[in-house]
């Protein structure tokens, strides 16, 4: 049995804790968050210990691993504690909120013994999965460039929320574009330099939202083209599209890819169909669905802290991809391109 402890019972904590109550051999142990009502309320529905503490959590017997579902300027603190009691870390995208955090838990990390994951979801959902083969297997030749379209159409984060905080989260870059910024680097080898324009998330707007325009430059030749935002009224949505010179991929919110042959064809790709189902066990939450990127991460995890080899994304992919993020900042902020 893979015992778990998740520090942070808000939205993800809760996610996270309801797809494991679905796996057959994993087990919530212990829950941690800093409002009292939130870990009873999180602990009493999986069985599990509500703790008054960090220390406390990280104290059960026999912890496997402990989730990180604190807000994004909060995980350092947790990791680097998982870290002293020498178990698994599963980390919560982005690694964390300064380049600070993030050199000192590169250092932290590098050598670590125990597993280090960080959640990266859509590394776990076929779509993406189906996509990597297709980019290795050189399906659409060599990739020319990419467009990232990821607009939040419904943001009602208000002042006094963290999510509405730049200093703390920060904003559409870092919370949002991460997941695409980590694909564009699986995909398309080192970046090697990015240019922004963002909003920040200005504080001094009316209603806070945020938007971010930025191109990222690749080692590989890839140009690739990234907006996010988030906007009080307007669309939401997501789309990656991929252009090679035999052919375009299409990675969207559906669970199918689009795929454009040289000759223009249409083809709709299910990458579900290739994959095994995978097995839904333990006794259960609603709103779990097994062939979410969300499920197939937690059994993956679960399966890695089992012994089994896994590719899961850890400190470098989480690091790099926060280097970018901060570059985009970084060049909003001073109007520069940023080198690496
Ligand atoms: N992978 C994804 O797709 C995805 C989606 C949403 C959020 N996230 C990430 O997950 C993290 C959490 O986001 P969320 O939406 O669950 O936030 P949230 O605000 O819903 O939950 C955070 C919880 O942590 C608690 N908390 C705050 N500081 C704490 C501390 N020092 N110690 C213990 N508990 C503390 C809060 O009381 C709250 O219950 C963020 O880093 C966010 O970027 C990832």
């Amino acid at each position: 049995m893979i015992r778990y402890a998740i520090v942070g019972a808000g939205r993800m904590g809760n996610a996270h804790a309801n797809n494991l109550s679905c796996i057959e051999n994993a087990q919530l142990a212990g829950v941690y968050d800093i409002l009292p009502e939130r870990s009873r309320e999180l602990a009493q529905k999986h069985n599990a210990a509500a703790c008054s503490s960090l220390d406390e959590l990280l104290a059960l017997p026999n912890l496997d691993c402990l989730i990180v579902t604190t807000p994004t300027y909060a995980h350092a603190e947790a990791v680097q504690a998982a870290c002293q009691a020498n178990i698994g870390i599963f980390c919560e995208k982005p690694l964390c909120r300064t380049q600070d955090d993030a050199d000192r838990l590169l250092a932290l990390l590098e050598g670590y013994q125990k597993l280090f994951a960080v959640g990266f979801v859509r590394r776990h959902m076929y779509k993406v999965i189906k996509a990597k083969q297709m980019l290795d297997a050189n399906t659409l030749g060599r990739i020319l460039y990419c467009n990232v379209d990821l607009p939040h159409g419904k943001y009602k984060r208000m002042p006094g929320d963290w999510f509405a905080d730049f200093e703390l989260c920060g904003g559409a870059i870092l919370d949002m574009l991460a997941h695409h910024v980590d694909l564009c680097n699986w995909f398309f080898g080192q970046p090697v330099n990015v240019y922004a324009s963002s909003l920040l998330l200005d504080s001094k707007l009316p209603l806070p939202a945020d938007y971010v325009a930025s191109i990222v430059n690749y080692d590989s030749g890839v140009i690739c083209n990234l907006m996010s935002s988030w906007q009080r009224v307007g669309r939401s949505g997501e789309m990656m599209e991929i252009q090679g010179e035999k052919g375009t991929l299409i990675i969207d919110g559906t669970d199918l890819l689009t795929y454009y042959d040289q000759q223009g064809n249409l083809q709709k790709i299910d990458p579900a169909a290739e994959f095994p189902a995978p097995k839904v066990a333990g006794h259960g939450v609603d709103n779990v669905n097994a062939a979410s990127g969300f499920f197939r991460q937690s059994l993956s995890l679960t399966s890695a802290l089992a012994g089994e080899k896994l590719p899961l994304p850890g400190i470098k992919e989480a690091y790099d991809s926060l280097k970018v993020g901060l570059a985009m900042i970084e060049s909003s902020q001073t109007g520069k391109v940023v080198a690496f």
